[in-house]
């Protein structure tokens, strides 16, 4: 049995390092550029792989060369692919801007990842059944997501990244929901209810039946909200490169110790070393750690 099934995105990311984020009308001259496997799916997988899951992926790329090289790091790290479809057209795209401060700004184009209907995951509906730990994210199309949260009969983690307007249902399933702070504001709205502030958002969550939440804040750590009661979860510090993929990397951490028995406080402790050790390269998946390496903290 596979511990962990990630269903979602695979993409080739353009990582284009500048001194800043161009503003609108503005033009800027990157530093360099490099094209490298991401995707929020993918990333997710890998991260997962590298720390000793046993994880499949569900995703499709392309029938182009891009659709070759998004899969790279995926296969060194051991992710099973089976579930990897090659479909028509072109492998989902990112491009990455990362400014010198390592903050980034990034716009995707979903290509293949747009074949995730719920027809394509209910093919793999046995897999995903059979998982301890169901991974989400938001760059599939929502029926897709909503299928995947409907096979998962183990625990459900939904990174609702980017927000997308899933059924509320999937959310109230979701055991972690994991946001940022933008996105915990998104998903509250899904949910008809509002709140200002990272405390008041993830009480809120709580308060309208999700089972529980992390909160993702950067440098700020994480908070981690169940029924009654919100702890703050440190971020260890670390000199930032490029925080691209860090929240993809904090997932797949979570995710692993998740599967292995891990209170979610402790799970997302692990996840944050995880995430942190991961702002200390380029890129996203070129920047995980293996099982062996130190994190920090
Ligand atoms: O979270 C980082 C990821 O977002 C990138 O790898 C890019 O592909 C987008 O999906």
């Amino acid at each position: 049995m596979t511990d962990i099934v990630v269903v979602g995105s695979i993409n080739a990311d353009l990582l284009l390092p500048c001194e800043r984020i161009p503003r609108p009308g503005e033009t800027l001259h990157a530093h360099a550029r490099s094209l490298v496997p991401g995707g929020k799916g993918a990333n997710q997988a890998v991260a997962a792989a590298r720390l000793g899951g046993s994880v499949a992926l569900i995703g499709a790329v392309g029938e182009d060369h891009m659709g070759e090289d998004a899969l790279v790091l995926l296969e060194e790290a051991g992710v099973d692919l089976a579930g990897v479809a090659r479909v028509p057209g072109s492998t989902g795209i990112a491009v990455v801007q990362v400014e010198d401060s390592g903050e980034n700004a990034i716009l995707i184009e979903g290509g293949a990842n747009r074949a995730m209907t719920a027809d394509a995951v209910r093919s793999a509906s046995s897999v995903v059944g059979s998982a301890a730990v169901v991974v989400l994210q938001g760059e599939i199309p929502r029926d897709g997501i909503e299928a995947a949260a409907s096979a998962c009969t183990g625990r459900l983690v939904v990174n609702l990244a980017p927000v997308i307007p899933v059924a509320a249902d999937v959310l109230r399933r979701a055991d972690p929901l994991v946001v940022n702070e933008h996105e915990g504001a998104g998903a509250l709205k899904l949910l008809g209810e509002y709140a200002q502030g990272d405390h008041a958002v993830v009480g809120c969550l709580i308060e309208a039946g999700v089972p529980s939440v992390v909160m993702t804040r950067g440098a700020k750590g994480a908070l981690v909200g169940r029924p009654g009661v919100t702890t703050e979860v440190p971020a260890p510090t670390v000199e930032v490169v490029d925080t691209t993929g860090a929240g993809d990397a904090f997932v797949g951490g979570l995710a692993v110790r998740l599967a292995s028995g891990d209170d979610l406080v402790e799970a997302a402790r692990y996840a944050a070393r995880v995430g942190a050790f991961a702002c200390r390269g380029r890129g996203a998946q070129p920047s995980y750690p293996w099982a062996g390496d130190t994190l920090p903290g």
